[in-house]
């Protein structure tokens, strides 16, 4: 019944609707004054992710301002390592920052009580589903083990992962259990989000573009499988999204071999092989965050392109990875607008 009236539930399901439902990655964040405004009232960016009444205030802006069919809850990927003692920190200037592991510190990780340490976030997503419209979509979502643990291994992100390739290739052994250890606290915390109110969630791989074959194939989809399975024997009504960043002809097989209901694809996925995987089931993406940025005509024509060739099938619009901090509030009307205003030619 609530399904119904929830757009992307729709499309999660595989129906069409013209014009198509939205979303933006990042939607909340810098480039909202609000957002700023309550970030520097909530403290350290952890305390912002673990203080219930803040992470819900500044989910809701975005829904707010420009009425996205969902919000997603206010969190960070790396919460995860934050509740394995990884002493994770986020300065200003810095991005993020661990301490990083070696094979012993893979072999000493506790998972026990990670769960319990996220019980805020739970506490987020329940006042959340009660606080949305009920038309808005509720997103729950974690990072894919892969990406979790280039952080965990380098302690700190880098252009290529070069720090977790190069352990992966080192310490085989150790790596696989860092991954399936990730996997499977993982499927639990999107299993407390949908038990908390969550409708539907998203697993971000956002570095799955720099591993070659093989590697996509042990590091990228078989722990997310393992996820979905797993969150999929506990709760059949799942709906999940599983957005492979940058993982290009790798993507052909992906929801068919995660068992994703939806796949996320980023900008540079070509748009008539992106018809050719809507073939297969619901699509999301892809715009260009920096179109959001340029305004104007490269913003329209981006949105057009993806409307004209994705939008009479099963679609989701949303960028092609997160909105950035330099984009224009405005923009994202003019964004809302076009896509609202698209009568199907
Ligand atoms: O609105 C939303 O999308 C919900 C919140 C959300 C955040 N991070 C908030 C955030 C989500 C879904 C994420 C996911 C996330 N976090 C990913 C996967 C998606 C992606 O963007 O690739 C990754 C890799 C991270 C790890 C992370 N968190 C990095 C690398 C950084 C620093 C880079 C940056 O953008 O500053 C963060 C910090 C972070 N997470 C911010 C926000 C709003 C900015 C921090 C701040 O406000 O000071």
């Amino acid at each position: 019944m609530t399904d119904e009236c929830r757009k992307i539930m729709r499309v999660l399901s595989g129906e069409t609707l013209s014009p198509p439902p939205l979303w933006l990655m990042r939607q909340a964040g810098r480039y909202l004054p609000e957002y700023r405004e309550t970030r520097a009232k909530a403290g350290s960016f952890l305390d912002l992710c673990y203080s219930p009444d803040h992470a819900v205030e500044v989910t809701l802006q975005p829904i707010r301002r420009y009425g996205f069919d969902a919000a997603i809850l206010f969190s960070d990927i790396l919460v995860i390592p934050d509740g394995l003692k990884r002493n994770v920190r986020f300065t200003e200037g810095h991005g993020p920052e661990m301490d990083p592991i070696d094979e012993a510190g893979i072999l000493a990780l506790k998972p026990d009580g990670v769960i319990a340490h996220l019980a805020p976030v739970m506490e987020t997503v329940r006042r959340l589903r009660q606080d949305l419209p009920a038309e808005t979509t509720l997103l729950g979502f974690c990072g894919a083990p892969w990406t979790v643990a280039t952080y965990m291994i380098a302690g700190h992100g880098t252009p290529d992962q070069a720090p977790a390739r190069l352990f992966a290739y080192r310490h085989p052994k150790a790596f696989e259990h860092l991954l399936m250890l990730l996997a499977d606290i993982s499927a639990s915390y999107l299993v407390a989000q949908i038990d908390a109110g969550a409708d539907a969630v998203q697993i971000f791989d956002s570095w799955a573009g720099v591993l070659g074959e093989r590697e996509f194939e042990a590091f990228a989809v078989k722990p997310v499988a393992r996820m979905i399975a797993s969150v999929k024997a506990q709760r059949p009504q799942a709906r999940i999204i599983a957005f492979a960043k940058g993982a290009g002809y790798q993507l052909k097989t992906y929801r068919q071999k995660t068992g994703a209901d939806a796949i996320g694809l980023d900008w540079s996925v070509p748009l008539a092989f992106a018809r050719e995987l809507q073939q297969e089931g619901p699509i999301q993406g892809n715009l260009d965050p920096m179109r959001v940025v340029a305004g104007g005509k490269a913003l329209e024509d981006g949105i057009d392109d993806i409307l004209q060739h994705l939008g009479h099938g099963p679609l989701i619009f949303n960028l092609g990875h997160g909105i950035t901090p330099q984009a224009d509030p405005t923009n994202v009307s003019a964004l809302v607008e076009r896509v609202r205003g698209w009568r199907g030619r």
